[in-house]
C-alpha cells in the first residue's frame, strides 16, 4: 500500500465547526474542523452511501443528510444509527497553515 502526502487546502479554507469536500486522486474527502483541529473523513456515509455534505460538526460528529447517521470527526466510527458501520478516517498534518492527509494513491 502506498500512502502518500496529499496537500488539499489551507486550513483557513475550512470555517470553523464546518466541513468541506476535496477531492484526492478521483476520490472525495471530507475534511472536518472543530475547536481548530482539522480532521478527515471518507465523504460517503456506511448506511446507503449518501454524500457526506452535512456542513455543521455537533458535538465532534457529522451527521449524514440522507437519514441523519452520524459519525466520529475523529475515528470515522459510526454513533447513531441506521449507520453501524464506520467510514475511512485519514491523518492530517498541519504545515504553514496547509492541510496534508495522508492517503493510500493506489
Ligand atoms: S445513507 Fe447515510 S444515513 Fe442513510
Amino acid at each position: 500500500m502506498a500512502v502518500t502526502t496529499v496537500n488539499v487546502c489551507k486550513k483557513d479554507d475550512i470555517e470553523e465547526g464546518k466541513t468541506k469536500i476535496v477531492e484526492v486522486n478521483g476520490r472525495e474527502i471530507l475534511l472536518a474542523k472543530d475547536q481548530g483541529e482539522v480532521f478527515a473523513l471518507g465523504a460517503y456515509c456506511s448506511h446507503d452511501g449518501g454524500r457526506m455534505d452535512a456542513d455543521e460538526v455537533y458535538d465532534g460528529q457529522v451527521e449524514c443528510p440522507r437519514h441523519g447517521a452520524m459519525f466520529d470527526i475523529r475515528t470515522g466510527e459510526a454513533t447513531m444509527m441506521p449507520a453501524v458501520y464506520g467510514i475511512d478516517s485519514f491523518d492530517v498534518e498541519i504545515k504553514d497553515g496547509d492541510v496534508y492527509i495522508f492517503v493510500d494513491m493506489e
